[in-house]
């Protein structure tokens, strides 16, 4: 028996890789591209474990994803692969349309012509499990309930439509073809590995290197955050327990504006890295708004937590915390993977704004 991963290389994949190795003999074959976001510094601690086997390769690539499947019979696949920035997307949406739709597609077909090919128990307990976000849902209103697995899908950014788009492929291919798929949809993520674009990760690289602390239109924007290893344990819930065919939405209960998570940061690096020019708050930095930004999301994640009975076990203090320590103490992680494609990025993202 194995686990097939896709994108078990980027932020959530990797962490769901080490995670699960650390609990289970069971191996994972890891499918990975390994574009910007992906870093196989990422599974250093696995270099040795025979039980880990990575594989460069695209997902779009049917043959070598025919090949894998068939040659490690998977008894589940699970499906992280995309291109997932926001603000990515805006800049070049092709590449958003290319992984996250195609190569859901690519996936599900080669999923499906395995799957048939399956016998007995492992026809049985096959899963293909669909990793999604809420952003899928649109945006809320401050006071709108937040979003259940039966809101309407209203995607706003080319980032959130692919993943509509590949989130409704996989629908269609149980509904159709009977695949036995889950799907979960899950709030931003935080925590080790988080590639410095994002927001944490990215206020805290700037802190350090005394660089402005870029905030989006007025910082009053919600989100609900989630530390990473707590959507990987509600990933193997579903895995162990889930309902063929249902969709389990994914959250931390922990809605706050991006300003507080700005000075959340600034005040844990104020203790932990003084500065001995003053505190953090002095780089804050309001610049021009992302287009079409999203005001709120929040998850109502009650029905995992009822029927799988998942909850998160870590709250927004100590998760912020263990980030902002692993982040100081993993420098030279930080300086690798923001490499000349990287500044390049900033240059085309916040050249502009600030
Ligand atoms: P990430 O960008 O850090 O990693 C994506 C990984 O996929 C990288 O390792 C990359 O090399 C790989 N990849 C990209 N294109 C590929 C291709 N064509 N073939 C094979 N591999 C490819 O993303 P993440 O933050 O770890 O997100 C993982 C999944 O979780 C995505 O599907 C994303 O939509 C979803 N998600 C993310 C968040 C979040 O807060 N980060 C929240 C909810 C859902
Ligand atoms: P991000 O981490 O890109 O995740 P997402 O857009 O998928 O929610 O952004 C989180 C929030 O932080 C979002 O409202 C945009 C905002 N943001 C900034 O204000 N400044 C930044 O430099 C970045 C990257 C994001």
């Amino acid at each position: 028996m194995a686990l097939f991963v896709t994108g078990g290389a980027g932020f959530i994949g990797s962490n769901f890789v080490l995670d699960w190795l650390e609990q289970s003999d069971e191996p994972v074959v890891n499918l990975d591209k390994l574009t910007y976001a992906g870093n196989r510094e990422n599974l250093a601690a696995l270099a040795a474990d025979p039980r880990h086997f990575f594989v460069q390769g695209d997902i779009c690539d049917r043959a070598l994803v025919d090949h894998l499947l068939a040659t490690h019979r998977p008894r589940a696949i699970i499906h992280f692969a995309a291109e997932s920035h926001v603000d990515r997307s805006i800049h070049g949406p092709a590449e958003f349309m290319r992984t996250n739709i195609d190569g859901t597609f690519t996936l599900l077909e080669a999923a499906r012509s395995y799957w048939n090919s399956l016998k007995g128990v492992e026809l049985r307990q096959f899963r293909f499990h669909h990793i999604s976000t809420d952003e899928v849902y649109g945006s809320l209103q401050p006071d709108d309930p937040p979003f259940a697995e039966n809101n309407s899908y209203q995607p706003n950014s080319p980032y959130a439509a692919s993943k509509a788009a590949s989130d409704h492929l996989v629908r269609a291919w149980y509904h159709t073809y009977g695949l036995p798929i889950t799907i979960s949809n899950c709030s931003n993520n935080y925590g080790p590995y988080h590639f410095p674009e994002k927001l944490i990760p990215l206020i805290i690289a700037n802190a350090l290197a005394g660089k402005p602390l870029p905030i989006y239109g007025d910082g009053q924007q919600v989100r609900d955050w989630l530390y990473v290893t707590d959507h990987c344990s509600a990933i193997r819930c579903i895995l162990e327990a889930g309902q063929v065919g249902e969709v389990y939405n994914v959250g931390g209960w922990n809605e706050m504006p991006n300003i507080d998570i700005v000075n959340t940061i600034i005040k844990l690096l104020d203790e932990l890295r003084p500065d001995p020019t003053g505190s953090y708050a002095r780089l804050i930095t309001h610049v021009t708004d992302r287009p079409g930004h999203d005001r709120r999301y929040a998850i109502d994640a009650r029905k995992i937590e009822r029927e799988l009975g998942w909850r998160p076990a870590e709250i927004f203090e100590t998760g912020i915390r263990k980030t902002v320590q692993w982040n100081l103490a993993n420098q030279a992680w930080v300086e690798h993977v923001t490499s000349g494609e990287y500044r390049q990025w900033l240059d085309s993202n916040y050249g502009a704004r600030l």
